[in-house]
């Protein structure tokens, strides 16, 4: 891959002109054309030239310096609606928090060797882990960041964690990770209270991957308002696992199912006591999925080990990051060989692996048959899926206790 730089212009706003952004350069250029009217009013030079001159330096300053990683422009911004807004106590800036792996994050790679393990080791408790987010929560959070953080009482939302897998890249194994996760979760969940829905309208395949079929989200959209009840619409697997599906035919992305339904759905669900919901969503940035997206406490990016898909990787970190969701990012390597090392890209994206899924045609039996993998199977992808399980859905941690 030499030749090949990735990173060229990653995670970077869109730049018009001096390596400024649109609101940089707008700074700049006001700062400029202030200074000149100072230097031409009927104002003395010893109090015009001083003057212009700090005009012209403060905004270059706004323009071109970053402190943490931000463009002073937006720290300025942010401090001064935080002076201006109502509010209580002192003003206390903190820098965005760095994730610190969890255990279960760090110990990713190792765990993938134990994958190769007989069944009777693989149980919820070693799947058991901690929740990513161990940084302190931010008292200021820059324009951009998470408004969710799980180590903050007072912002955590009272509900279902919700889970999306997720790539730009189409076949990199977003349903299958989604279906096998889902299934695992809801078999150590004694309350049966895990929930996965199809938000994939145009290629919509949890169903049959489960071997389900029944009315789902799309007939609850077009169903009455006032009468729909969501429980009707959701099928029952035999592991437990409760299920919204898609459409069986392909269908619009943008109607009948559109953000405020899928919102509507989630919030059912958090009413109705589910513990988990994983959401499958389609390789493109729809309403739909950016709903799901902005929705979820935990993005998974799949990262299929080849150039194509570490590209993508990068592709889909830069996007969900200018959604201003970097903070709920994990990455999971799907259909690892160890052929291909992704760590330097994962180094570059500032990223933590947190499952290795092998390639294993026990997944494609899997898809075959209707059956999940982690239910039956003793091959190494269904032990490293129920462990990664055990990280992603804390149901099937808790069960595990
Ligand atoms: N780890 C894996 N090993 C072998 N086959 C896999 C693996 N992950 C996914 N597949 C297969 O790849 C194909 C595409 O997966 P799918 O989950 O439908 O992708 P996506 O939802 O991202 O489009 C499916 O046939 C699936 O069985
Ligand atoms: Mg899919």
């Amino acid at each position: 891959m030499d030749g090949i730089h990735f990173a060229d212009g990653f995670d970077t706003a869109e730049r018009l002109a001096f390596g400024l952004g649109a609101p940089q350069l707008v700074t700049v250029v006001a700062g400029c054309l202030l200074a000149f009217a100072l230097l031409h009013a009927p104002l003395p030079a010893a109090v015009a030239v001083p003057f212009a001159v700090v005009l012209v330096v403060v905004a270059a300053a706004l323009g071109w310096l970053r402190v943490a990683g931000r463009p002073a422009l937006d720290w300025t911004i942010f401090a001064l609606r935080h002076l201006i807004g109502p509010r209580r106590g002192v003003l206390v800036v903190t820098r965005e928090p760095h994730r610190q792996p969890a255990p279960a994050e760090a110990g990713a790679r190792v765990h993938t060797e134990g994958a190769r393990a007989p069944l009777r080791d693989t149980s919820c408790a070693a799947a058991a882990a901690p929740p990513r987010h161990a940084a302190a929560s931010n008292i200021i959070r820059l324009p951009g960041a998470s408004s969710r953080d799980a180590t903050n009482p007072s912002t955590v939302r009272r509900g279902a964690r919700r889970v999306v897998f997720f790539s730009l890249k189409g076949g990199t194994g977003r349903t299958t990770l989604s279906t096998e996760i889902a299934a695992w979760a809801a078999t150590c969940d004694v309350a049966k209270q895990t929930v996965i829905v199809d938000c994939d309208l145009r290629s919509a395949c949890v169903g049959t991957r489960l071997g389900l079929a029944h009315a789902g989200i799309a007939d609850f959209a077009i169903a009455s308002p006032d009468e729909r009840r969501l429980d009707a619409f959701l099928t029952t697997h035999r592991s437990g696992l409760r299920a919204l599906l898609g459409p069986s035919r392909s269908t619009n992305p943008d109607w009948p199912v559109t953000p405020p339904v899928l919102r509507e759905v989630l919030r059912e669900l958090d009413l109705s006591g589910a513990s988990v919901v994983i959401v499958d969503v389609a390789p493109e940035m729809n309403a739909l999925t950016v709903a799901a997206l902005r929705a979820a406490d935990d993005i998974y990016v799949v990262v299929v080990p080849s150039a194509t898909g570490i590209h993508d990787a990068y592709r889909t970190t830069e996007q969900l990051r200018r959604l201003g969701l970097r903070d709920r990012l994990g990455y999971v390597v799907n259909r690892a060989d160890g052929r291909v090392d992704v760590s330097v890209a994962m180094n570059d994206l500032g990223g933590q692996v947190v499952a290795e899924v092998p390639e294993d045609v026990a997944l494609v039996d899997a898809e075959n048959s209707h059956c999940p993998a982690v239910l039956s199977g003793r091959s190494a992808a269904a032990f490293e899926l129920r462990r990664f399980a055990g990280v992603c859905a804390p149901a099937t941690a808790a069960a595990a206790r």
